[in-house]
């Protein structure tokens, strides 16, 4: 199998000669320091060799809890939120069918995705939506303490339950948390739900190759071995031994940091030019928005699809300011054949396309847009994909992965914390009352009678 490819001459063209390449020591120290556990937040870096330490055992387990589910279920709802949710999503909506949805005849479980949102409307209807299906529920949180996904769990575990009785419940609820603490665990144990650790030193956003993601993959019907056969073999290609000029997380971490630390660039739109990767898309912002967005520093990570967001975002990211740099994901084949047809009216002046790969047209579509924007003054960086399969997908995944602890390390933070995520709860809870946040509670409400 080849491995999936870095291209970045032409965001190259938009330094100095030499500099990406006075960037890649740095990158080379960061990733020895992520192998050695010498880095900032070293108390989280069980990722880095998560692919290779991944046993036969173990995912064997995970397939037959995936069965056990496969089973007894129509529909399987996933509640969980950032690193608890956007990883598994973005692997199923990758590489199952775009209209499973509809499509479904019963041989794959649909699966949904709650506890993400405090959406009232989004709740109800997904609960009215399973009142006559024979679901399960895969409940995921590391703290066993998160808001959206406590709540969407107190509502599907009790329909569960008023639908199936608790004891038939009990064998289609699975808990993926902490070993120890938080209401998920306590819980979990007391029902006799069948569980899964989040290892201690895996934050949220790393943590799509543990149970928090191979248990939705695996019960959507995809092949978990391949996906950490693909993340292990970029496990193996980007480690500190492998020469830096030939490391692509090392390349991508020091292309971005050069064209951000000394081109002035701070914003990153991912783009694809492939729908089924939107939520790889969502994970990958989450993986790199909290990992350097912190001390008032770190490139903004945004994303579009293309071509749809050509007809809305291509405006600005043509002739806006010019303070972005873009990565494309490009994916050399497609699963399906399908030719442009041919219309005897030839309204549209489309006839000329007759007989060509719909894909053809995109690839041409891709080359275009990259010529466009980098005349416009984008610089443009590009990972290949051979192809859209759960090998690749694992690469792809490993590669975000290392790349981000390199950049974050070049960028000198703390690439493994996430504090500021904390101000909107700390916030919220003193608005809603919550025991023990009295003193915050009357603040809160001070300050927004003063404002
Ligand atoms: O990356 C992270 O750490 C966060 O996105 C968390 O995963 C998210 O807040 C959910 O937390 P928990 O799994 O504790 O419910």
């Amino acid at each position: 199998m080849e491995n999936i490819r870095l291209e970045f001459t032409k965001a190259a063209s938009f330094l100095k000669p030499g500099t990406i390449e006075s960037y890649l020591p740095k990158a080379q120290s960061a990733i020895e320091a992520l192998e050695q556990g010498t880095c900032p937040g070293n108390d989280f870096l069980g990722w880095v060799n998560l692919p290779s330490s991944l046993t036969p055992e173990f995912l064997s387990d995970i397939k037959a809890t995936a069965q056990a589910l496969r089973a007894n279920c129509d529909t399987i709802v996933v509640a969980g939120i950032g690193g608890s949710y956007l990883g598994a999503r973005a692997v199923i909506e990758a590489l199952q069918n775009s209209f499973q949805w509809l499509t479904n005849q019963g041989e794959n479980p649909n699966i949904l995705f709650a506890g993400n949102n405090i959406g009232e409307d989004y709740l109800y209807e997904l609960c009215d939506y399973l009142k006559d299906k024979k679901f399960g529920v895969i409940n995921i949180s590391k703290s066993g303490t998160t808001t959206e996904t406590a709540l969407a769990f107190r509502l599907l575990r009790k329909q569960c339950e008023d639908q199936r009785g608790r004891e038939d419940a009990r064998k289609v609820i699975v808990a993926i948390t902490d070993a120890k603490k938080g209401a998920a665990r306590i819980t979990a144990d007391k029902e006799g739900y069948k569980s899964y650790i989040i290892p201690d030193n895996v934050g949220g956003r790393f943590s799509v190759l543990t149970p928090v993601g191979l248990l939705p993959i695996a019960c959507a019907g995809l092949d978990i071995d391949q996906l950490v056969a693909g993340a292990r073999s970029m496990e193996e290609a980007t480690a500190a031994k492998v020469d830096v000029k030939n490391n692509l997380c090392a390349l991508y971490a020091a292309v971005r940091n050069a064209l951000y630390l000394e081109g002035g660039k701070k914003i990153e739109i991912l783009a694809n030019f492939q729908p089924k990767l939107h939520f790889i898309a969502e994970w990958w912002k989450q993986l790199y928005g909290e990992s350097e967005g912190k001390e008032n520093k770190g490139i903004f990570p945004a994303a579009v699809d293309f071509t749809t967001d050509l007809h809305s975002m291509g405006q600005w990211i043509q002739e806006g300011e010019r303070t972005i740099f873009e990565t494309v994901i490009s994916v050399e084949t497609t699963q399906h054949k399908l030719l442009f047809p041919h219309d005897d009216e030839n309204l549209d002046g489309l006839n000329f396309l007759e007989g060509k790969r719909v894909d053809e047209v995109n690839k041409m579509a891709e080359l275009g847009t990259q010529l466009a924007h980098v005349d416009g003054g984008v610089p443009n960086i590009r990972i290949v994909l051979p192809a859209i399969n759960e090998y690749y997908i694992g690469q792809l995944i490993y590669f975000f992965e290392k790349a981000c602890g390199v950049s974050g390390n070049i960028l000198g933070v703390n690439a493994f914390n996430q504090p500021g995520v904390e101000a909107y709860k700390k916030n919220m809870f003193a608005l809603l009352n919550k025991p023990g946040y009295e003193a915050e509670s009357k603040a809160i409400r001070e300050r927004l009678e003063k404002e």
